[in-house]
């Protein structure tokens, strides 16, 4: 049974099938904490005792946490009270073979981008310079620098736990030789970075557009940029079009040559809106 199904039938046999219908139809969970969300029309104590009947039906889990609210501020993190088991927000996450350290109460963590991992892993030549611009507790550089042979990558994050997290990862994963983590503002990080990069990623859908210019000026004179973006569209082709077109049209007002090898929605985010990542390889030497 998957675990969003369990999650409704525990509420069902507590309040009835109603009550169930109501509930998030999915139970995310990262190490061994379980997260639950919060709709508007139901309270915290609501969720106390189905969060008890979930750490006797999933043994490995041994602390639950209830989401109230979206993503939000710089850090990108929810907010959370602790329903039930230990008092902890801390865990290992396990993912393609790495471990990671994380902090559910202060650092951006989602499973949901586990299968871009992996993917941006596998394009990576051998001895690229890459640039990760929002890199959290360093998902991406790790599983990177496990699963690919890049030289050096350069992991920004302006998150002061996130980046105390991400040197504690990189130590875990024996990755100190590729993987620099760096305290800051990507923009003002990569301006010592000029010409340097043979690759930047820029998985942060609310700062990839207005920080293009300066990861365009972090690659070397052909280079690869991903960029992660939400677009509101009628279905997931439309996304990707108007995606495509807007970061076009800002690159070649950058005066670079971008051609778009690939696109595809990560996920859905809400009703016709979506969130999208563009593989974009730029030429800089043929300036218009
Ligand atoms: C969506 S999360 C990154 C997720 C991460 N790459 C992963 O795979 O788990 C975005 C991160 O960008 C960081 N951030 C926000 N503004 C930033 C900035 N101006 N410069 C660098 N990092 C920033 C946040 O602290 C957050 O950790």
């Amino acid at each position: 049974m998957s675990r969003g199904k369990l999650l409704r039938e525990i509420v069902a046999d507590l309040y009835g099938v109603e009550a169930a219908k109501k509930v998030w139809g999915r139970l995310e969970v990262i190490g061994d904490i379980a997260i639950l969300r919060k709709p508007p029309d139901l309270n915290i104590e609501f969720f106390k005792p189905v969060a008890e009947v979930l750490l006797k039906k999933l043994p490995y889990v041994k602390s639950v946490w209830l989401a109230i609210s979206p993503i939000k501020s710089e850090h990108r993190v929810r907010e959370y009270v602790h329903l039930a088991g230990e008092p902890r927000s801390e865990t290992i996450y396990k993912e393609h073979g790495c471990l990671f350290k994380i902090d559910i109460l202060n650092v951006y963590i989602s499973p949901t981008l586990s299968y871009e991992h992996i993917r941006i892993a596998k394009l990576v030549m051998k001895n690229e310079n890459i640039i990760n611009m929002f890199a959290g507790a360093g998902l991406f550089s790790i599983i990177i620098a496990k699963h690919a042979k890049p030289t050096k990558i350069l992991s920004i994050d302006i998150n002061p736990r996130a980046y105390a997290l991400m040197l504690e990862n990189v130590k875990i994963n024996k990755v100190e030789d590729v993987v620099q983590p760096v305290l800051g503002d990507a923009a003002e990080v990569v301006k010592a970075y000029r010409g340097w990069a043979d690759r930047v990623l820029m998985p942060l859908p609310e700062l990839s557009y207005k920080y293009l210019s300066e990861a365009v000026e972090a690659l070397k004179a052909k280079g690869f940029i991903h960029v992660y973006d939400f677009v509101t569209a009628e279905n997931p082709t439309e996304a990707l079009r108007l995606g495509s077109l807007k970061f076009s049209s800002k690159l070649s007002g950058l005066g670079v040559k971008a051609s778009i090898n690939h696109g595809r929605v990560v996920r859905s985010v809400g009703p016709k809106y979506y969130q999208i990542v563009l593989d974009i390889e730029i030429v800089k030497d043929e300036i218009k």
